[in-house]
């Protein structure tokens, strides 16, 4: 196993993915190496968001890879495969979870998890990963401003086991990075779209001509958002180009 060669656990930390970050400035930590922590005091979230995680309720964890087979214009399939882990992850406990473009899980139409990729580029290579995931476990109440998020706890209604749950992270990313590694990157991107949220229906979004109904069709492998409207007209978002109304 590549994932876990090296777990370190914190009690609290500023944000995982700064820990992993400074471990590869200063050294080359091993290829999996694993870093968790029972609060961040200041979790990072896409965009410059602010992560929100009450102490000791979640699972927040960050993952150094040196994905070196990958060109820096395939590093969308990292996302994809660390969207499948967690949603492999989620799906253990839920039948009800989908990946929404390009890398939240969702369990029916609220957030169960978050994931934010930071990759260095060495020439024609990715260098260095950090994946970091917040998985939203035993919090049942959030403050913050986030607009819809959910736990697995207050899915399934039960406290779940946070260290058993790492545990079995740590062997789903393994599975999945494995996939990459072995040239097997065209089935992660079809197991990613068949866990697409919304995919082939038609919803409700907005970009920067307004309000429309679209269908997501299909994400392209450099991970821009395909988008049919019902003109028959096809538009292709980056991230932040569109925002779903749910
Ligand atoms: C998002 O905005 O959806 C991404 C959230 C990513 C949160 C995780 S928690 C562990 C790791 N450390 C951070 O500071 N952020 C990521």
């Amino acid at each position: 196993m590549i994932i876990g060669s090296s777990v370190s656990h914190y009690e609290k930390v500023s944000s995982t993915n700064t820990v992993a970050a400074a471990l590869l400035r200063e050294a080359k930590p091993p290829e999996g190496t694993v870093i968790t922590a029972s609060f961040q005091e200041g979790g990072r979230g896409q965009a410059g968001n602010v992560w929100e995680s009450e102490p000791g309720s979640n699972l927040l964890m960050s993952v150094i890879l040196y994905p070196v087979m990958v060109k820096p214009w395939e590093q969308f399939i990292i996302c994809q495969m660390i969207s499948l882990a967690v949603h492999d992850l989620v799906r253990l406990h839920t039948a009800d979870a989908t990946i929404k473009w390009p890398n939240d899980i969702y369990v029916r139409d609220d957030k169960i998890a978050g994931i934010l990729i930071e990759n260095s580029i060495m020439g024609d290579r990715l260098g260095s990963t950090v994946a970091g995931i917040g998985l939203n476990v035993n919090q049942t109440l959030f403050r913050g401003d986030a607009p819809n998020p959910v736990s697995l706890a207050t899915v399934t209604g039960t406290h779940h086991d946070l260290p058993l749950l790492t545990g079995q992270l740590i062997k789903l990313i393994d599975l999945r990075y494995a996939m990459v590694s072995g040239g097997e990157s065209a089935i992660l991107q079809q197991e990613y779209h068949d866990q697409l949220y919304r995919r082939g229906e038609w919803h409700c979004y907005l970009d920067k001509g307004g309000r429309f109904e679209g269908l997501i069709e299909r994400v392209m492998p450099d991970g821009m958002l395909v988008v049919r409207k019902k003109t028959g007209k096809r538009s292709e978002y980056a991230f932040k180009e569109i925002d779903y109304i749910l």
